[in-house]
C-alpha cells in the first residue's frame, strides 16, 4: 500500500503549475521592443536606442512618476541588446557601444531605483532579430542572468527547430537552478500550433504569449481581443496564480489608438488577467494616457487576488451589431468585472439593453454597478432588470457590479 502511494506520487505531477512562487498576479512593467523595436542607432538617434541610457531614464520615470508605485515593477528589455557575438569564452556580451559599462551596471541602477529587470533570450541559435540565440548555452546563460541580477527572462521562440518544447523546459530548469527567483515569460507566439498543450505550457512557465505580435494600430489590438474571445480549448481557464496568458504588449500612449480605444485595451487585458506591459516612452507621455496606465479601479481589476482570468459569455456578430459581454469575478467574491464592448467601427452608438442575468450575474439580490472610466453609477437592479446603455464604436463600458447587501434590499 504505502510503496503504491509513493509511486503514484512520483508519476503525478504534484501541482500543475509552475512553483516558483512568482506571479501570483498577473506581472506588470516596462518593455522596449513595441515602441522601441531594435533601434540600435545611437549615433544618429541616442536618445530612442536600445542601450544603458533609454533603460535608465525609464527606470526614473517608473520610479519617479507613480508607476512603480501603482504595481509596474519590471523594466524589460527586449531583442537587440547584444553584442553580435558571443565573448570567446561562449558567454552572452552586452553590446559594448550601448552598453559602455555592461549589463550589469544597468540591472544594479535599475535595482537601486527599486525595480526588477527582465531581459530577452531566444529558444534557438538566433533571435528574430539574429543576435545570439541561447541555443546550446542554456545552462551557462541562466548563470549569467542570475549573475548579473536579471528578475525576468522573456524567452522567444525564434528560428525553434524541432525541439523547441524541450528547450523551452531546459531553459526554465536552468532559471531554477540558479537559486534566482526569475520570472519566466515564454514568448512562444509563434510556435504555438494548433497541438499547443496549455497544461504542459503552465508547467514550465509564468506567463506565456500565445497570439500574434501587437502592433501600434487598432486593428492588431481588436484580433488579439477577437483571439482571446474565442478562448480556444479554454485556455482563459488554464490562467490562475503562478501562470497567465499574455495579450503582449499595452500600447497605451503610443500613436494611433483613441483614447477611447486605450481604454479598451487596457481594461479588457484587465478582465482576461494579463501581464500589463506598458511598451511607451515614459518621458513625454501625454497626461491622458499617463491617467489611465495609472487607474487604480483598473489596475485593481487586473490584480484581483482570486487570480480568475475572465471570459467573453456572448458575443454577436452580425452585419450591424457587432457587440460582446466579458465576465471576470473579482474578491471579495460575488463581485464582478463586468466589459460590454462596441467592436463596431461605424459611426452609430451601440444600445444595449441586457438584464443582469443576461450578463451573467447570478445574485438573487441583484446588483449595483459603477464604470470606471465615467465614473457613473447604475441600479440598483433585479436580476430581470436591465442596463440600458449606448456604448460608441470601439468603446468598452467596464464596470464593477456588488451584490445588493440584505440592509439595501430593504430599502430597494
Ligand atoms: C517576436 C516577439 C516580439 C519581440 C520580437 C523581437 O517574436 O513576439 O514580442 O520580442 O520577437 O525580435
Amino acid at each position: 500500500m504505502m510503496w503504491s502511494v509513493i509511486i503514484l506520487c512520483v508519476l503525478l505531477p504534484l501541482s500543475i503549475g509552475l512553483d516558483n512562487g512568482l506571479a501570483r498576479t498577473p506581472p506588470m512593467g516596462w518593455m522596449s521592443w513595441e515602441r522601441f523595436r531594435c533601434n540600435t542607432d545611437c549615433k544618429n538617434d541616442p536618445h530612442n536606442c536600445i542601450g544603458a541610457n533609454l533603460l535608465m531614464q525609464m527606470a526614473d520615470r517608473m520610479a519617479e512618476d507613480g508607476y512603480l508605485e501603482a504595481g509596474y515593477e519590471y523594466l524589460s528589455v527586449d531583442d537587440c541588446w547584444m553584442a553580435k557575438e558571443r565573448s570567446q569564452m561562449g558567454t552572452l556580451v552586452t553590446d559594448p557601444e550601448r552598453f559602455p559599462n555592461g549589463m550589469k551596471a544597468v540591472i544594479d541602477y535599475v535595482h537601486s531605483r527599486g525595480l526588477k529587470f527582465g531581459i530577452y533570450g531566444s529558444v534557438g541559435n538566433k533571435t528574430c532579430k539574429g543576435y545570439p540565440g541561447n541555443k546550446y548555452h542554456m545552462a551557462r546563460d541562466a548563470a549569467t542572468y542570475a549573475e548579473w541580477g536579471v528578475d525576468m527572462l522573456k524567452f522567444d521562440c525564434c528560428n525553434p527547430g524541432p525541439n523547441f518544447v524541450t528547450g523551452f523546459e531546459q531553459m526554465g530548469n536552468y532559471l531554477n537552478k540558479t537559486g534566482r527567483p526569475i520570472l519566466y515569460n515564454c514568448a512562444l507566439a509563434i510556435c504555438m500550433g494548433p497541438k499547443v498543450d496549455y497544461n504542459l505550457v503552465k508547467k514550465y512557465c509564468n506567463t506565456w504569449r500565445n497570439y500574434e505580435d501587437v502592433e501600434d494600430n487598432w486593428k492588431y489590438v481588436f484580433n488579439i481581443i477577437e483571439f482571446y474571445g474565442k478562448n480556444d480549448k479554454n485556455f482563459l481557464e488554464i490562467a490562475g496564480p503562478g501562470g497567465w496568458n499574455d495579450a503582449d504588449q499595452l500600447i497605451v500612449g503610443d500613436f494611433s489608438l483613441s483614447a477611447a480605444q486605450q481604454q479598451t485595451q487596457i481594461g479588457l487585458w484587465a478582465i482576461m488577467a494579463s501581464p500589463l506591459f506598458m511598451s511607451v516612452d515614459l518621458r513625454n507621455i501625454v497626461p491622458t494616457a499617463k491617467q489611465l496606465l495609472l487607474n487604480k479601479e483598473v489596475l485593481a481589476i487586473h490584480q484581483d487576488s482570486l487570480g480568475i482570468a475572465g471570459r467573453r459569455i456572448w458575443n454577436i456578430d452580425d452585419h450591424a451589431v457587432k457587440l460582446e459581454s466579458w465576465l471576470r469575478p473579482l474578491s471579495p467574491k460575488g463581485r464582478y468585472a463586468v466589459g460590454i464592448f462596441n467592436k463596431n467601427v461605424g459611426g452609430l452608438l451601440q444600445t444595449v439593453n441586457r438584464t443582469m442575468s443576461q450578463l451573467g450575474l447570478t445574485d438573487e439580490n441583484g446588483y449595483t454597478m459603477k464604470e470606471i472610466f465615467t465614473g457613473i453609477s447604475y441600479g440598483p437592479y433585479k436580476l430581470s432588470d436591465s442596463l440600458v446603455i449606448r456604448i460608441p464604436p470601439t468603446n468598452l463600458f467596464l464596470a464593477v457590479a456588488t451584490p445588493v447587501t440584505e440592509k439595501e434590499l430593504i430599502v430597494f
